[in-house]
Parts: C-alpha cells; sequence; structure tokens
C-alpha cells in the first residue's frame, strides 16, 4: 500500500507530512495508526525535541475518511481501530507540536491543531468543524478546548453550521500564531520547529505540561467517543455519508433525530 503518511527527522524536528494529496489528505485508518506510532516514537527517541505536522499538496486534510465513518457504521471495517491511539497520541505527547496548514483544514484536521503548540497557516488556510452537518459531534477533546479558546458562540458556530474560519479570524480569535505567504509556508514552520528545539528539552516539556492536563482531555475524548460512536449508526448520519458519495446536499427534513 502507499505510504500516506511521511515521515522525516533532522535537526531535533520529526516531520509528518499527510501524503495523500489525491484525496485531500482525508484520514484513514492506517493513516491513524502511522501517526499515532510516530508521535508515541518520538517520546523516546533523544534525537527528536519537536514533531512537526503538514500535509503535501493544496489542502492540509479533510478530516476523517467519510467512506471509513460509513463502513465502521456499517460493521466493514474489521481490525484494529486507531483513531483513539492518535488522539490520545496527541493529547499525551511531551513533546511540542508544531503545525503548517495551507488550503482546507476539516473536521479532525482543524482539532488536531486544538492539541498543537504552535500553529502557522498559509494565508489560504480555511478552518472548519462540520461535525453536526454529518450527523456527528466535536472530538478530539474539541468540545472542551474550542469553547476554551474562542468562546462558546463562535464553537458553537463551527460545530453546528460548519462554515470555514479563514487565516486572519484564526489568528484572531488564537487558533493560530500567525499567517504567512502559501509559497514559505514550510519553510516557515521548519524554522519555528528547529528554534523551538534549540530550546532547552526539558524546560521545554515541563512547560507543556503545566499547560495541558492530558488526563481532562482523555476522559472528554472518551465522553466524546461514546456519543460519537451512537451517532455513527444514526438514520441522520447514514443519509449524512449517502449524501456525500452521491455528492448531493443531505437532506435531514424527514429525520425525526
Ligand atoms: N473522505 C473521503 N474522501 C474524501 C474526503 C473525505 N473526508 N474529502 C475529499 N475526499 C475525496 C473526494 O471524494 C474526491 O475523491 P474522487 O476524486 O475519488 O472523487 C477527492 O477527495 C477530491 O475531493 P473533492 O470534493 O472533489 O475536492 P474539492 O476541492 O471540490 O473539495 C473539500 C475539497 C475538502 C472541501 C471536500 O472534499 C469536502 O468537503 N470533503 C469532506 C470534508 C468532511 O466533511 N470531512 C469530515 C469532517 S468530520
Amino acid at each position: 500500500m502507499k505510504e500516506h503518511i511521511k515521515s522525516e527527522s533532522s535537526a531535533g524536528v520529526l516531520t509528518l507530512t499527510l501524503f495523500r494529496p489525491d484525496k485531500k489528505n482525508a484520514l484513514t485508518n492506517e493513516m491513524y495508526g502511522a501517526m499515532a506510532d510516530a508521535i508515541e516514537q518520538a517520546k523516546s527517541d533523544s534525537a527528536v525535541r519537536v514533531v512537526l505536522v503538514q500535509a503535501e499538496g493544496e489542502t492540509f486534510c479533510a478530516g476523517n475518511d467519510i467512506g471509513e465513518f460509513a463502513a465502521v457504521a456499517a460493521g466493514m471495517a474489521p481490525g484494529e481501530r486507531h483513531v483513539m491511539r492518535f488522539l490520545h497520541a496527541l493529547a499525551r505527547a511531551t513533546l511540542p507540536l508544531v503545525a503548517a496548514v495551507q488550503g482546507r483544514a476539516v473536521g479532525v484536521g482543524t482539532t488536531m491543531l486544538l492539541h498543537c503548540d504552535f500553529v502557522i497557516l498559509a494565508d489560504d488556510a480555511l478552518l472548519s468543524t462540520p461535525f453536526v452537518g454529518l450527523a456527528l459531534v466535536p472530538e478530539a477533546a474539541s468540545s472542551l478546548l474550542m469553547p476554551a479558546r474562542i468562546g462558546h458562540v463562535r464553537a458553537f458556530e463551527m460545530f453546528a453550521l460548519g462554515e470555514a474560519v479563514d487565516a486572519s479570524a484564526a489568528v484572531a480569535w488564537g487558533l493560530a500564531n500567525k499567517t504567512v505567504p502559501r509559497k514559505i509556508l514550510h519553510a516557515e514552520a521548519r524554522q519555528v520547529a528547529e528554534r523551538i528545539a534549540m530550546q532547552p528539552a526539558g524546560a521545554l516539556r515541563a512547560a507543556k505540561r503545566l499547560m495541558r492536563d492530558p488526563d481532562i482531555l482523555t476522559a472528554r475524548m472518551a465522553a466524546e467517543g461514546e456519543i460519537f460512536a451512537q451517532r455513527l449508526q444514526s438514520a441522520e448520519a447514514r443519509e449524512a455519508f449517502r449524501a456525500f458519495a452521491e455528492r448531493r446536499p443531505p437532506d435531514f427534513s424527514k429525520l425525526a433525530g
């Protein structure tokens, strides 16, 4: 199978590149597994001081692969599911996480950024979390982190209406540090990551540990995961996934909820 996560380590920076551009870097079970393994292993690799997440192509990440959502809902996705391991790896990451985002970041493409410590957006970045429109609920502890970061009403608008937030609003709202022109995004992110990597590793780890509580985050992920799993089985979700596959807007009008 083609490798959809590229990994490269140098100068203290482990760079993970989402590499499924033909599918807008939508995340599959294998991709979650590869990301989880890399972030978990980086913890005990003394050569790695920072993890940089970036993506190939025009889109950072179109979220979870919707075909896989449908397959899970239909009980047709055998084997271990890696998504929760990936989310826990983010929540329990001890190394600073830096993200470089261009184009669309949808669903988990945006919620993973809430676990990153430094986020750089290309000026064409558009962040969205259309969970409710897919008949789902927020995940990755975003039901906690998003309102805490940007306030309840903005978070509700993002979750319920799914509208995209552009790069300058995202910076103004505290979702990212800064925007840069698309063509220098990866160079800029690399530079920031290398600067962070040169800081004292012990102090960085200690500072991050004080700023984030993994137990609270993973408890919220578990609560969200339970409801998310129920929602995946709903008639509303079946309609949403069918509509995506058929490239038409969903029709929830006849479903009682
Ligand atoms: N899951 C599976 N496949 C996806 C995908 C996803 N989340 N997002 C995009 N793709 C696939 C499309 O099916 C299409 O495949 P095809 O070429 O075999 O038909 C390909 O990627 C290109 O996508 P397309 O929709 O044609 O690109 P676009 O530039 O018009 O739109 C997006 C880009 C990201 C706006 C659009 O693809 C989209 O809305 N995707 C779904 C996002 C989403 O709701 N994710 C789940 C969040 S919880």
